[in-house]
């Protein structure tokens, strides 16, 4: 097993941000203190010898970040991203776990795909990767998933990703049946008859475009119902990708009322807005679309209020070749796992604690995830750290990104926060910014 000193940096976690030097053996942690306990208590297993020594000079050491909303792409459409490519991105983006989304083909609704993915995962070996199993079958909206089954083999959110159950019936069935599995069914809020060939927000500027709109309705009556259904059945809804002012307002109110509800944000919802959709270039189009400056407002102050739990990138990786169609018909989606942290250092106005918190632990208890991630640095806990330099600047260069795919609207952009090393399970999967498998 692999042995580890963290020398130089400042834990940040949930206990609040100390300087100490951290140890680790055999996967845990088993010194969190000056450099002489960290290398004592390494000694002291006879560990001491062997260990690499990881330099965090100016950085954060945090838990490795959970990222609740990843499109690995595999099985099916290899060709975008693997599970190996897309866990190589998620580990130079400092996350130790990520939640992969079942539009695939085929689609996370029964055990042998769930299995696959996992043993996929398994053999990348740079993250843990957590199927999101799916609330219907092939994702069609018509029959339940086999809920109870995907279950018990583990899976513990469940969403059609890419499609909002369209059915408040079949909705309100599923509800039912999780509150007693201890499952949580995450919505992609989209009401579809209202967005049929739209291909960017509707406002005024598609208005000047001339192209069909994606009214902010179209999620706010979805996010609308849903919370309703989270009051009637008392189970837990988290909303995915929440882009609009309306939609944070009433997740807002919601939460006020104490309902079981959750939500996260994903970086270029606040960071990006529709008028970037001037040059008709497809990599800034994504559903949910890029909205205005007044819902990217609404949306930093829904992660400032804690409204908005997590961070979540909704990488959504396509190859060239598509994102070069024509705008109506390039597919939605955009890269997001190696500038996440980036983004949120540079573009929210928040402390860093609660950057971590909404990349970190709020995510790892959404997910269910929390009993390996974003556990507090302490001695005893799994060593899943992320270190991360908050000052550091980097410019965004496509080809240097793991990703198989290159659709960034980030690139040439100068960001602020670079992670310098990733443990996963105790092994240094990243160290210096470079992958190490
Ligand atoms: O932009 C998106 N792309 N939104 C989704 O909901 C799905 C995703 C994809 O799979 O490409």
């Amino acid at each position: 097993m692999t042995n580890l000193l963290i020398t130089n940096g400042t834990v940040l976690d949930q206990q609040g941000e100390r300087r100490a030097d951290v140890a680790v053996a055999d996967g845990v942690i088993v010194a969190v203190g000056t450099a002489t306990d960290a290398s004592d208590a390494l000694a002291a297993r006879q560990a001491l010898d062997d260990a690499i020594v990881l330099d965090a000079t100016g950085c954060i050491v945090s838990p490795g970040f959970v990222d609740l909303h990843v499109h690995l792409r595999e099985p099916g459409r290899e060709e975008a991203e693997t599970i190996e490519t897309g866990s190589r991105a998620a580990a130079l983006g400092g996350f130790t776990a990520v939640v992969a989304m079942p539009n695939t083909d085929p689609a996370h609704d029964s055990l042998p795909t769930i299995e696959f993915v996992r043993t996929q995962a398994a053999r990348a070996g740079l993250c843990e990767v957590a199927p999101a199993g799916c609330i219907t079958l092939a994702r069609a909206g018509e029959q339940l998933a086999p809920l109870g089954e995907l279950a018990a083999a583990g899976v513990r959110l469940f969403t059609d990703d890419g499609n909002g159950v369209q059915d408040p019936a079949l909705m309100r069935r599923a509800l039912e049946y999780a509150r007693p599995l201890g499952i949580t069914l995450a919505q992609h809020c989209e009401v579809a008859s209202l967005t049929k060939g739209a291909v960017m927000h509707e406002g005024s500027c598609c208005s000047h475009l001339g192209l069909p709109g994606w009214p902010a309705l179209a999620e706010e009556l979805m996010v609308h119902r849903d919370i309703e259904l989270a009051r009637l059945t008392g189970a837990p809804v988290h909303f995915l990708h929440l882009s609009t002012a309306r939609s944070v307002e009433l997740v807002r109110a919601a939460k006020a009322e104490g309902l079981p509800v959750t939500s996260e944000a994903a970086p270029h919802h606040f960071t990006l807005t529709d008028e970037m959709l001037v040059g008709f270039d497809a990599v800034y189009k994504v559903n949910p679309p890029l909205r205005t400056p007044a819902d990217i407002a609404a949306i930093k102050a829904g992660l400032r209020d804690g409204t908005i739990d997590a961070i979540a990138t909704d990488h959504a990786p396509h190859p060239p070749e598509s994102k070069e169609a024509p705008l109506d018909q390039a597919p939605p989606g955009m890269l997001g796992l190696e500038t996440a942290l980036a983004l949120s250092i540079t573009e929210l106005d928040m402390p860093l604690a609660d950057i971590v918190a909404a990349l970190s632990w709020k995510p790892a208890r959404i997910a269910h995830l929390d009993a390996r991630h974003g556990r507090p640095v302490a001695v005893g806990e799994p060593a899943n750290l992320a270190v991360f330099d908050p000052a550091a600047e980097w410019t965004v260069v496509p080809a240097k990104l793991a990703s198989k795919s290159r659709n960034t609207p980030y690139a040439g952009r100068t960001l602020r926060g670079k992670v310098r090393h990733t443990i996963y399970g105790g092994v240094p999967v990243v160290i210096d910014s470079v992958a190490q498998r």
